[in-house]
C-alpha cells in the first residue's frame, strides 16, 4: 500500500495505531527523499502529544529511529556499558561513574550532549578542562576505549539522525513533553550506540522533564520495553531532581566537585549516589553480586583507581590532567556574591529548575543556540536539603563574569532556597529502580 503522511496524521489523531510499515516509512521520510515536509511532521508530533502511541508503536518508532543512521557494534573482549540521564541540574554523574566503571573492568564508550534549557550537559562540563576535546574521530574514539576502557565524546551527526531532525522540530512546536516521543528519542540513540548494558537515570521533580513519579515510571517502563525488545539489559533508576545533585552547578565548578569525589570522598551524598549507580552497572555487566560491586566501586574511589582513570581519559582527549591534582586550576569567574539565610530553621526546599535557570543567567548555560558558555560561572551551595541553618549562615555563592549577572541571578535565587521552622522529612536521592530482568 502506498504511504500517505496525511493518513498517518489522521490515524494518530483518532487514536488508531499505525502499522510497523507505516512507522518505518514515516521515519524514512524524516531523513531520506522524498522528504516528509516539516508541517506534516509537526502535525503528526502534535497528534502524538494529544493521542499518545501504543507500546508497540513506541517500540517500532524507537527501532526505526535507531536504524535511521549508523549503528555501533563493539568487539572489545569484555562487557560494554552505557548510561544516560534524562537531564538535570548539577548532574555530573557521568564524570564520576565512567572512570569508576572503567577502572573496575567494564568498557564505557559514552556519547553525551550539551546543556539543554536549564539543565547542564556533560560535554560542556568536560570542555571546561583546558585542552579537552570532545569531538573524537571514530578511530580515535575506538582506540581510546580499547586502551583505557572509557571515552566521553560528542554525539556524531550520523547516530540516529531522524532524532536530530525530530528533536529540532519538537523543540519549536511545543511537542517535547510527550512520553512516547521522549522514549523514542533517548532509546534510539542509546540502542544505536551499541552497549549491552544500559543504565537509565530518569530524573523526576521540579528540575526534570518528568515532574512526577507517575510520568517518570511510565517513561522508565517504555524505555525498558524498547531495550528488552532489542535484547539489551537495562536498568532504569528514578532519581530525585526536586533538588540539585551535589553542591555545585556550572561547568568548571562541577568538574572540581567530581574530582573531589574521585579523590576519595566516597561518603558525601553525591559520592554515595555515583557509587550506587556505578555498582548497578557493574552488577549488570556480570562483575559480581550487588554487594561485591558496591565494594569494588567504593574501593575504586577510596583507593584512587577511578581518579587515575579520569586523568588518563583527560590525557587521551588532549586535556590538562594536572587539574585532577590541582582542581583550583579550573578557574571560577572573577565576580562572586554569597547569599545568606534570612532566618534560622531547616532547608525545606531547593528549587532546582530555578537554580538551573539562575546558573544560565550567570553564564553557565546558553540562552540561545549560538551563545558561548562562561566555563567559570556557576553556583556553589553551602547547604543541602534538610540541613539546619542559623540566621546569616551562607546558603550559596554565585560566580559570574559581571556584577550585573550576579544582580539578575540574585533576584531569582532569593526565591529558590526555602528555610522552614520544622525539619522536613528525609527524601532519598534514589526513588525507585526497575530492570529488564524483573518479571
Ligand atoms: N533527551 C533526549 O535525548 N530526548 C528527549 O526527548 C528528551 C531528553
Amino acid at each position: 500500500m502506498a504511504f500517505h503522511m496525511n493518513e498517518c496524521i489522521r490515524k494518530t489523531k483518532q487514536g488508531i495505531p499505525l502499522t510497523n510499515a507505516e512507522i518505518t516509512e514515516l521515519v524514512r521520510g524524516i531523513t531520506k527523499e522524498p522528504l516528509i515536509p516539516d508541517y506534516q511532521l509537526s502535525a503528526w508530533l502534535m497528534a502524538v502529544c494529544f493521542s499518545g502511541l501504543t507500546d508497540a508503536e513506541t517500540a517500532a518508532l524507537t527501532m526505526a529511529m535507531r536504524d535511521s543512521g549508523q549503528t555501533m557494534h563493539w568487539d572489545l573482549g569484555g562487557p560494554v556499558a552505557d548510561k544516560h540521564s534524562t537531564g538535570g541540574v548539577g548532574d555530573k554523574t557521568t564524570l564520576i561513574l565512567a572512570p569508576i566503571v572503567a577502572s573496575c573492568g567494564v568498557f564505557m564508550p559514552k556519547m553525551s550532549g550539551r546543556g539543554l534549557g536549564h539543565t547542564g550537559g556533560t560535554i560542556d562540563k568536560l570542555e571546561s578542562i583546558p585542552g579537552f576535546s570532545t569531538a573524537l574521530a571514530p578511530d580515535a574514539f575506538l582506540k581510546q576505549v580499547q586502551d583505557i576502557r572509557c571515552a566521553v565524546a560528542m554525539q556524531t551527526g550520523d547516530l540516529a539522525p531522524a532524532d536530530k531532525k525530530l528533536y529540532a522540530l519538537r523543540d519549536v512546536t511545543e511537542t517535547v513533553d510527550s512520553i512516547p516521543l521522549i522514549c523514542a528519542s533517548i532509546m534510539s540513540k542509546k540502542l544505536a550506540t551499541g552497549a549491552d548494558h544500559i543504565l537509565l537515570d530518569v530524573k523526576v521533580g521540579s528540575g526534570a522533564f518528568m515532574k512526577n513519579d507517575e510520568d517518570a515510571s511510565e517513561l522508565a517502563r517504555l524505555m525498558l520495553a524498547a531495550a528488552k525488545a532489542d535484547g539489551r539489559d537495562c536498568t532504569a533508576v528514578l532519581t530525585d531532581m526536586d533538588r540539585p545533585l551535589g553542591m555545585c552547578i556550572g561547568n568548571a565548578i562541577e568538574v572540581r566537585e567530581a574530582i573531589e569525589v574521585l579523590a576519595g570522598d566516597a561518603d558525601c551524598e553525591l559520592g554515595q549516589f555515583c557509587i550506587s549507580l556505578a555498582a548497578e552497572l557493574l552488577r549488570m555487566a556480570g562483575i559480581g553480586t550487588k554487594e561485591i560491586c558496591l565494594n569494588k566501586a567504593r574501593e575504586a574511589v577510596t583507593g584512587g583507581a577511578a581518579l587515575e582513570r579520569f586523568a588518563q581519559m583527560i590525557v587521551a582527549q588532549g586535556g590538562d590532567a594536572s587539574v585532577t591534582e590541582q582542581p583550583e586550576k579550573l578557574a571560577l569567574s572573577p565576580c562572586s556574591r554569597t547569599l545568606t539565610a534570612a532566618s534560622a530553621g531547616w532547608i525545606s526546599s531547593m528549587q532546582s529548575e530555578t537554580i538551573g535557570r539562575a546558573s544560565v543567567l550567570l553564564g553557565a548555560g546558553r540562552m540561545t543556540k549560538n551563545d558561548s558558555i562562561d566555563f567559570g560561572a556557576g553556583i556553589r551551595l553551602h547547604v543541602k536539603y534538610g540541613d539546619a541553618v542559623s540566621k546569616g549562615d551562607p546558603l550559596l555563592t554565585m560566580y559570574a563574569a559581571k556584577e550585573s549577572q550576579l544582580d539578575e541571578a540574585e533576584q531569582m535565587l532569593k526565591q529558590a532556597v526555602a528555610v522552614a521552622e520544622n525539619k522536613p522529612e528525609t527524601r532519598p536521592l534514589i526513588r525507585n529502580m526497575y530492570s529488564t530482568a524483573d518479571e
